[in-house]
């Protein structure tokens, strides 16, 4: 019998005892030998008919001193008891999966070195696109590649907001509410609607394919709480909807790292993907454009792959290797000198009509105007701020 811990029972936790136990047949003939939880660490009290009351426990030591557990899996989230408890789990010589971004995209380089020096794994499936196979893809299917940008909508709280706005027309507060009533949403919703998690993804997985950190504080991060029925308005006058897109581009040696909501035109691969699916377009010199697409959020989809690393430690007990290092401080390149479309709100056109190309006019409200400019840069763009009332990036 194999036996596992999970540390936190909560969305994920949850999800992650269920699947053991709900799949306990398929697993164990996949591995050769029946799978199950022994230890399920978390502080609070647990219903005594919950399937899993036995097995919680608040003694980490207990875990971390027992022979028979090898594999563990951290989903309690946040960097503090979680990087503490991974550090010494992966010292010890065990392997720890998670679904922790937050502790991936600040601590990842520290952990994976240990994990590295102890010959142990520490894999994270599940801390980027929720249930969507895109970290063992980008590191293995697609290690042929020279990859030179990553698209993505990777912040499914975010996306089920947008779709219900232009969908429904619904408000932002109530949007909100049901994508926290359904377990999407991080416990802090600042995390989702502020574009952090997103930035968290986007640096997670420009580290990886990069090889060199992409450290969150450098990334341009703009999150969708500004967006409005006008810019919905805007939007649909351009036949295009509003994503809140994270992009990693590799020119010149540097990275362009970003988050912003986006004006993307309807018919692209990124427009049609809507509620709390995520989509991550990968550019690549050999295979051109692919695109990863499945649900981002939600219990059982984010447990199926911190399932699925625990079956690879289980199977493989050997170090998988994911790895980057710290990068010169000049890595992540300065946005101002990045290139784009934009479409800018303005009661005063003519300032910048004379200041910047125009391809495009639009007009939805009485009293200013929405333009659309050819490619600039970000710093012709910085020019102008002070007479628009927003602006949006084209994708
Ligand atoms: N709050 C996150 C999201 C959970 O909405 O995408 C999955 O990482």
């Amino acid at each position: 019998m194999l036996k596992v811990a999970v540390l936190g029972y909560g969305v994920v936790g949850s999800g992650v005892c269920e699947v053991i136990r709900t799949n306990a047949k398929s697993l164990s003939e996949k591995l050769g030998d029946s799978v199950e939880v022994k230890y399920v660490l978390d502080i609070k009290e647990v219903d005594s008919s919950d399937p899993e009351a036995a097995k919680i426990t608040k003694d980490f030591s207990a875990i971390l001193n027992d022979p028979e557990i090898s594999v563990v899996a951290e989903v309690m989230g946040g960097a503090t008891f979680a990087y503490d408890y991974t550090k010494q789990l992966l010292m010890a010589g065990k392997h720890v999966v998670t679904s922790n971004k937050e502790l991936v995209a600040t601590k990842g380089t520290e952990l994976l070195s240990i994990a590295k020096e102890k010959n142990v794994n520490y894999l994270f499936e599940a801390s980027v696109g929720g249930g969507i196979p895109i970290i063992r893809p980008l590191y293995s299917c697609l290690a042929a590649n020279e990859i030179n940008r990553i698209t993505g909508i990777l912040n499914g709280t975010t996306n089920y907001i947008l779709t219900k706005m232009f969908r429904e027309g619904s408000d932002f507060a109530t949007a909100l509410k049901e994508a926290q009533e359904k377990g999407y949403a991080e416990r802090n919703p600042s995390a989702d609607v502020d574009g952090i998690d997103a930035c968290r993804k986007i640096a997670i997985l420009a580290s990886l394919v990069f090889g060199k950190e992409v450290e969150c504080n450098k990334v341009k991060t703009i999150g969708i709480t500004g967006i409005t029925e006008t810019d919905v308005a805007y939007a649909e006058k351009l036949d295009s909807v509003i994503k809140l897109i994270g992009q990693a581009e590799l020119k010149e040696q540097k990275v362009y790292v970003s988050v912003e909501p986006r004006v993307i035109k309807k018919g692209t691969p990124l427009a049609s993907i809507d509620d709390v699916f995520n989509g991550i377009m990968v550019n690549g010199n050999a295979i051109g454009e692919v695109v990863f697409y499945g649900p981002g959020a939600g219990k059982l989809p984010t447990a199926s792959a911190v399932v699925a690393d625990i079956i690879d430690c289980l199977r493989n007990d050997r170090n998988r290797e994911y790895f980057w290092t710290k990068a010169e401080s000049d890595f992540v390149a300065d946005s101002k000198n990045n290139f784009g479309c934009y479409l800018i709100r303005t009661k005063n056109p003519e300032e910048i009509i004379k200041k910047l190309p125009i391809a495009e006019k639009v007009s939805v409200v009485d009293g200013e105007i929405g333009l659309v400019t050819e490619q600039i840069r970000e710093e012709e763009l910085n020019e102008v701020l002070p007479y628009a009332v927003s602006y949006m990036k084209l994708a």
